[in-house]
């Protein structure tokens, strides 16, 4: 088999670039470990900047998100049991829209089955060759059979575990990574949310955060070790610390209920450089990972896909290198901007077991500064909402 373009991954940025550049004309093979139903009931991110939502729209699968998202003008950040309302609309000029990942996962896949892209599920042990030739060539198994796929170009959008990233020689590749003492203990529930808008609180026993996917679907998330086990959070338990951690007018007005997905995730931060390597072009979290904090990894990930498909194209149709030359260094520059804003709502935002008493003082008053200063609320939205497109 050949194609122009061998993707690896089937999550967000893989079908993304699919789309991308199927409508541009340009052929793509797609290749996935999970089966499809896997894939659409993954639960993630939630959070969607203005960019992200245009890019769905002009690449024809905003109908269902048009008709479900909501679209939020403010936040509020809550410490020492306050809350104050950051009206990122006033401030920015943009505002954010929630609209669940796994959405977005199953609206894509709907437009790839209609279309007739191939995207082969299931697939194991896929490798990478030639990645400096003439040509470049994917090996993989599926159904207990070998494969081999030709390609001109290989787009690595296989997540974090993937292997592309470790396609890349060791001498070549740099990794810049921050792990965290912490994790996000997350549940996602039938229950409306407590606020219109999203509550990031900072509190003495630790983060947590109120969001949502619907009017009748509340996600929400505790700051807990990262070692802990989800299986040790009875959903009693869970509803229990989060009141204790919410101010009590948010706590009172809570409605729980049963869990209906329940798990902990890591938080850290992390970057390869450089995205290319000769016929090889990392995007989304096989490139970088971003505490979720700042809700801008899957915003990443589209603004990655987003350039590589007008690099792609505009070697097909101009015969130019020099976007795919530019690639790597075109998404760095946003992707560090995006790691230093979610890093820095993360320490804003998190209790640090090792912080000294004169941290723990000294994060106290940025966040009395951030929320009394205009300056300091405008920097917050700004990156929040998405920086502009360079
Ligand atoms: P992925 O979604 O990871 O997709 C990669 C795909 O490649 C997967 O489908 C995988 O099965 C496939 N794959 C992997 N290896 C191979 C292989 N060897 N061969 C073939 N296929 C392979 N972001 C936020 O903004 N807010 C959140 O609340 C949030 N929560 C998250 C919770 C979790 C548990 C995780 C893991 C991520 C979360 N993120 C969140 C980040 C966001 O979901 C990711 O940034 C986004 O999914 C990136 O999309 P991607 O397509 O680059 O990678
Ligand atoms: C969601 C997740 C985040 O990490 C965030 O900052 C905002 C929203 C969410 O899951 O809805």
């Amino acid at each position: 088999m050949r194609t122009q373009v061998g993707i690896i991954g089937g999550g967000p940025s893989g079908l993304l670039l699919a789309r991308l550049l199927g409508l541009a004309g340009i052929d793509s093979v797609v290749l996935e470990r999970r089966t499809p139903e896997y894939l659409r009931a993954r639960i993630r991110a939630g959070l969607l900047e203005q960019g992200t939502v245009d890019l769905l729209d002009e690449i024809g699968v905003g109908a269902r998100l048009n008709r479900d998202k909501l679209v939020h003008d403010g936040v509020e950040l809550v410490f020492d049991g306050k809350r104050h309302r950051i009206d990122l609309k006033a401030l920015s000029g943009k505002s954010v829209t929630i609209y669940g990942q796994s959405e977005i996962q199953s609206d894509l896949m709907n437009a790839h089955e209609a279309a007739g892209t191939p995207i082969l599920y299931e697939v194991d042990n896929v490798s990478l060759h030639g990645l400096t030739g003439e040509a470049a060539q994917l090996r993989y198994t599926r159904r207990g059979e070998s494969h081999q796929l030709a390609c001109d170009f290989i787009a690595g959008c296989d997540g974090f575990h993937g292997a592309s990233r470790e396609a890349i020689p060791k001498d070549v590749l740099r990794v810049y990574e921050k792990v965290y003492p912490f994790g996000w203990l997350g549940i996602l529930s039938e229950t409306p949310p407590v606020n219109h808008e999203l509550i990031y609180t900072n509190h003495e026993r630790g983060f947590a955060l109120c969001t949502m996917r619907s009017l009748t679907r509340s996600r929400h998330y505790l700051q807990v070790s990262a070692e802990e086990d989800a299986a040790h959070w009875s959903d009693d338990r869970f509803w229990s610390e989060l009141k204790l951690r919410l101010p009590p007018d948010v706590a009172a007005a809570l409605v729980t209920g049963p869990s209906i997905e329940k798990s902990v995730a890591p938080l850290r931060s992390f970057v390869a450089e450089p995205m290319r390597y000769g016929r090889l072009f990392l995007a989304g979290d096989a490139a970088h990972i971003v505490p979720p904090t700042g809700a801008k990894g899957l915003n990443l990930a589209a603004a990655d896909v987003r350039f590589l498909a007008e690099a792609l194209v505009a070697h097909y149709k101009t015969g130019s290198a020099a976007l795919l030359d530019g690639y790597s260094a075109k998404c760095l520059a946003r992707i560090w901007k995006a790691q230093r804003f979610s890093w820095w709502m993360t320490s804003l935002t998190h209790r640090f077991p090792e912080a000294s008493p004169f941290e723990r003082r000294a994060q106290a008053a940025e966040l009395a500064y951030i929320t009394g200063s205009k300056a300091g609320q405008t920097t917050l939205a700004e990156n929040y909402v998405g920086l502009p497109f360079e």
